[in-house]
């Protein structure tokens, strides 16, 4: 999740609650106020570089399909062979980049408040799907030891001279939500999701971002936020964190919740076929396999060998036995 923009106001996560009350509204009249904004910049200098860009000719695009996109901050990324580097994502409008006067967007703000959407979605209904290139900066990572200024520092970029683009593929918009608060005002991005190979750098604004949006999420949506189809991933889920508001899924009671037990020859669950979207109770999940039944003999319960079925009596063979400590 990024912006329009390759920096930010900020250069350190501690400052951002302050930064954003700044921008709100006075907590007495409930207005705007220049007062607040102006404050916190010119008493905040490594805002410069982000408040020239927003208060120039750079500062309103003319729709969202024509600007640019920044993953803004420094991610991780490790290869195969374990190795790092240092990397900025740049997506590059397809479309140009277009921008509006001030006179036009308070125009616009009183004709047509929600022309940005509006555009969006007319143009993607239309088949006139937007896209941009995406590129990469790639920092070899002893570079950042020695190099010129911080590289994890967000108010600063990376001259493309010393790291040049490398175009990576092209993203295209071309489906338009069905309905907007299931896919839209429920979706939960959060800088904290990476995949094997992607990970975190020292940039302090990352940092907190990485425990907030996450914070923000199990508060705005609720702890099972990441059940949410729009959220779940395509793989099933694989940890035994499990419970809370609003659990959408649930598995077979005799699936263990914890690790680790005596039943290690379990199917792996990603093995197991995946529910459809959509279905809210395990009894419409598959497979529908009876547990192996406990035998009179066996000193330990015998392992499922997959998920059990749920409309099933509970089954005998998982019995949760007393936890023994090691001292
Ligand atoms: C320390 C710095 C920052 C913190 C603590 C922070 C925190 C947050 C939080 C908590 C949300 C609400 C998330 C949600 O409810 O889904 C949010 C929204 C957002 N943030 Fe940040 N943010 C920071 C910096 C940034 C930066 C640097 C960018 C861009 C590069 C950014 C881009 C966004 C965007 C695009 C949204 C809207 C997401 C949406 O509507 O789904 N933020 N931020």
């Amino acid at each position: 999740m990024g912006n329009n923009t390759p920096v930010f106001f900020i250069r350190d996560g501690i400052k951002f609650p302050d930064f954003i009350h700044s921008q709100k509204r006075l907590p007495g009249t409930h207005l705007r106020d220049a007062d607040m904004q102006w404050d916190f910049w010119t008493l905040s200098p490594e805002s410069a570089h982000q408040v020239t860009w927003l208060m120039g000719d750079r500062g309103l695009p003319a729709s969202w399909r024509e600007m640019q996109g920044y993953g803004s901050h420094t991610y991780q990324w490790i290869n195969a062979e374990g190795e790092r580097f240092w990397v900025k994502y740049h997506f590059k409008s397809n479309q140009g980049v277009k921008t509006m006067s001030g006179d036009q967007a308070e125009e616009l703000a009183g004709s047509d408040a929600d022309f940005y959407i509006r555009d969006l979605q007319d143009n993607i209904a239309e088949g006139n799907f937007p896209s941009w290139e995406l590129h990469v900066q790639v920092m070899p990572y002893e570079d950042a030891k020695g190099y010129r200024f911080n590289p994890f520092d967000l108010t600063k970029v990376w001259p493309h001279s010393d790291y040049p683009l490398i175009h990576v593929g092209t993203m295209e918009l071309n489906k338009n939500p069905e309905n907007y608060f299931a896919q839209i005002e429920q979706a939960t991005f959060a800088p904290s999701n990476f995949v094997p190979g992607i990970a975190a750098s020292p940039d302090k604004m990352l940092q907190a971002r990485i425990f907030s949006y996450a914070d923000a999420h199990r508060y705005r949506v609720g702890t099972n936020h990441a059940q949410i189809p729009v959220n779940q991933p395509k793989n099933q889920v694989n940890n035994y964190s499990q419970d809370g508001a609003g659990r959408y899924h649930f598995n077979a009671p005799s699936v263990p919740v914890y690790a680790p037990t005596p039943s290690t020859a379990l199917q792996p669950l990603s093995r197991l076929p995946r529910p459809a979207a959509g279905r809210t109770t395990a009894s419409s999940r598959s497979p529908h396999t009876p547990c192996t039944p406990r035998t009179a003999t066996s000193a330990r319960p015998a392992p499922c060998t997959a998920r059990c079925s749920t409309t099933a009596p509970r089954p005998a063979c998982w019995t949760p036995s007393p936890v023994r400590w090691a001292a």
